[in-house]
């Protein structure tokens, strides 16, 4: 460890506690709750191969998308250490039809934060060994503190939100997220358990070279996005753009924020509203995004204004460098 001058997860959760807005320490714990349900969940996702964890789960969640074993063990293992800790009064999933209330040993709704989540992302690269991951959306309850946490402490706008991130479980396993004062991302030392700062700062140039969407829904999409993927393969000035998608988005995401670019799942002939979830995939998304100096809309509106009036609404993603959404916006107002 003698080189190793990066500064931990934990060391740097400890730093910037006087950051927050509301500084009682309580958001620092709940992000030490999700660094420990990360690294349970990246053991999983590790040895997922050989532990008889990959495969359908056999049951069905709210979006009629079949379970895979992995996302309800993610699930439970992020409840559960939510829940453990007592530093939040109630959890949104992918994986749960409703809200789940948390109530302290006190029996009283302590805690004044709200998770949402999606706690296995990209489940259909599990077992190809492609990379997955996990997001999570923090927000302040606005209805009494003390009193059984409700639902419209969830179904908040995205610029709500007093932190967001997500964990990628890749060829390194890395934490990725903000309280509001930038992005940072952190690499797990697989050998002793612990994240270090790795990409401080986080920014998303202004341009880039990469667009990722799933083109085999190409003759669904709308006319704009048709116009904005021709205008993309177009040879002139940076032109073409390079294709990249993996089919999980923390990971085509990681990549954009990283290499410049932007990722859309737009809305398709058959699915009017796409098919990402606003609020545990595209608010917190919306949200990193946003602090690292780039833009996500729907297509014609920022995606943290939405008004939310579901658990599990869906909405057309565009987001990424910032230069690249507003092109894209403009073939879709003037298609
Ligand atoms: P999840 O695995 O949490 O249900 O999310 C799947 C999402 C997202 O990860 C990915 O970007 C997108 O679905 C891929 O969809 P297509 O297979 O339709 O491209
Ligand atoms: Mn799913
Ligand atoms: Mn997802
Ligand atoms: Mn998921």
């Amino acid at each position: 460890m003698a080189d190793q001058t990066f500064q931990t997860l934990g060391e740097f959760l400890i730093e910037k506690q006087d950051d927050f807005k509301y500084s009682s320490g309580e958001l620092s714990r709940l992000l030490s709750a999700i660094r420990l349900a990360s690294k349970v969940v990246n053991r999983e996702v590790n040895k997922a191969g050989i532990a008889e964890i990959i495969g359908q789960a056999g049951m069905e969640n709210i979006q009629g998308e079949q379970q895979q074993k992995l996302d309800v063990l993610a699930n439970d293992i992020f409840i559960e250490a939510l829940s453990q800790r007592e530093v939040v009064c109630g959890i949104a999933s992918e994986e749960n039809d409703d809200y789940i209330e948390i109530i302290s040993k006190e029996n009283a709704h302590l805690s004044k934060y709200v998770v949402l989540m999606d706690p296995l992302d990209g489940s259909s690269n599990i077992d190809v060994n492609v990379s997955v991951g996990t997001i999570f959306s923090v927000y302040r309850r606005v209805s009494e503190p003390g009193t059984p946490v409700e639902l419209r402490d969830f179904l908040q706008k995205g610029v709500n939100q007093v932190a967001a991130g997500y964990v990628v479980y890749g060829s390194s396993t890395m934490i990725v997220y903000s309280t509001g004062n930038g992005v940072n991302g952190f690499t797990l030392d697989p050998s002793i358990g612990t994240y270090y700062l790795s990409h401080p700062n986080m920014m998303f140039s202004k341009s880039g070279k990469i667009y990722s969407i799933n083109e085999g829904n190409y003759a669904k999409f709308p006319k704009g996005v048709k116009e904005y993927l021709k205008y993309c393969q177009e040879e002139e000035g940076d032109r073409p753009y390079t294709s990249r998608y993996i089919g999980s988005l923390v990971s085509d995401f990681h990549r954009n924020m990283i290499k410049g670019g932007i990722y859309i799942y737009p809305s398709t002939s058959q699915s009017p509203k796409g098919k990402l979830r606003l609020l545990y995939e595209c608010n917190p998304m919306a949200y990193l995004t946003e602090q690292a100096g780039g833009k996500c809309s729907d297509g014609f509106q920022r995606i943290m204004e939405i008004e939310p009036t579901e658990l599990h609404q869906r909405v057309p993603f565009f987001c990424g460098s910032s230069d690249m959404v507003e092109k894209a916006e403009e073939f879709m107002r003037n298609a």
